[in-house]
């Protein structure tokens, strides 16, 4: 099968290349699934090109890509509740093994799997990293019915399914992005969008119950700004030394921070599929790349100029 991989760390557009490997069998409890679409996330190319390499199992050689759509190909031993054939959406958890959903054929364990309606390939395999990346950031914001949220970086993938999971949970979503953002904001339809170039946090319509930075980039006296005490400000990237002093120092703050460790599961899956199959999360996907220019995706992730989903269709 074709598979994209690297052999060293390094520049994506210098390491990357299609390679001809083995298909890959399931083991017992794991499914073989035929990748119809994979979906890329800034992680994809920081894994490549090693920034991440203290925390995550992915070493050279490796596979490429952590989400992906497609039907099963093969049962594992001891695997139930699946059939070949069977339309599935799933993810590699690069806590617990390299990825690779940037090639034909996948293997993984069942429980990463979840059945999906056959039409639902493209949309659906944009879910996992971004969708559980901010159904987790509500929890930990604590968002509840009526809570104004300030969704930060709101037209990236994990921004901009955290403003339609704040409306879904009843919170009031704030959106900023920048000038070129503003349109795809209003199809999110926040309670009101903020360009970020153009105004000071101070005039962003603070305070809010809690600010979801999906950029990652608000400073200590911004944050301070846009909060009320009691606060909650979450954040996707890990800032040392803050990382390893919040947890300490959150008992003692009138505004608590905390950082995102995604930890995908299969209840919150389940949970975004079933708010997509309702039209209650609509996924943005902002280009399609046939396999043959998937590097073209990543160097798009990594610009910062795509708004939205980026979606690989593999067959
Ligand atoms: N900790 C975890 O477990 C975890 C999980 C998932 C993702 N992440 C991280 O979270 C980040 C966001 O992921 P993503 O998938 O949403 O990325 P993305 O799709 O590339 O979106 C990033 C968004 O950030 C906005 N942005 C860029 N520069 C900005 C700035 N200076 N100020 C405000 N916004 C800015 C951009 O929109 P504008 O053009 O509108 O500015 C862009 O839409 C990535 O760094 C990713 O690695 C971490």
């Amino acid at each position: 099968m074709r598979a994209l991989r690297y052999d060293s760390f390094g520049p994506i557009g210098a390491v990357l290349r299609m390679a001809e490997v083995a298909q890959p069998r399931p083991a017992r409890g794991q499914v073989t699934v035929r990748v119809h679409c994979a979906s890329i996330n800034p992680l994809d190319w920081k894994l490549v090109e090693g920034e991440f390499r203290m925390f995550f199992k992915s070493k050279p050689p490796a596979g490429v890509g952590t989400e992906f759509s497609g039907t099963v190909e093969a049962l594992g031993s001891g695997v139930t509740g699946l059939e070949i054939g069977t339309p599935v959406v799933g993810y590699i958890n690069p806590n617990a093994r390299p990825p690779g959903a940037l090639q034909q054929f996948v293997a993984v364990d069942a429980k990463d799997v979840q059945p999906i309606d056959a039409g639902d390939m493209e949309r659906a395999c944009t879910v996992p990293v971004a969708g559980m990346s901010a159904l987790q950031m509500c929890r930990l914001a604590e968002v509840r019915s009526g809570n104004r949220v300030l969704v930060h970086g709101a037209s990236g993938g994990v921004g901009s399914f955290a403003v339609q999971i704040v409306r879904a949970l009843g919170g009031k979503p704030v959106a900023t992005g920048s000038r070129q953002s503003q349109p795809l904001l209003a199809t999110l339809e926040p309670e009101a969008s903020i360009d970020y170039t153009a105004k000071r946090p101070e005039s962003w319509g603070g305070p809010f119950s809690a600010v979801l930075d999906c950029a990652s980039t608000l400073g200590s006296s911004e944050v301070a700004v846009l909060l009320s005490s009691g606060g909650r400000y979450v954040r996707t990237l890990p800032a040392f030394p803050w990382v390893v002093l919040d947890p300490l120092l959150n008992p003692l703050r009138p505004i608590k921070h905390f950082t995102l460790k995604l930890a995908p599961n299969a209840d919150d899956l389940r949970t975004l599929l079933t708010w997509m199959r309702r039209d209650r999360l609509r996924p943005v996907i902002a280009e399609r790349f046939p396999f043959s220019n998937a590097i073209a995706a990543l160097e798009l992730s990594k610009s910062g100029r795509a708004h939205g989903k980026l979606v690989v269709h593999i067959t």
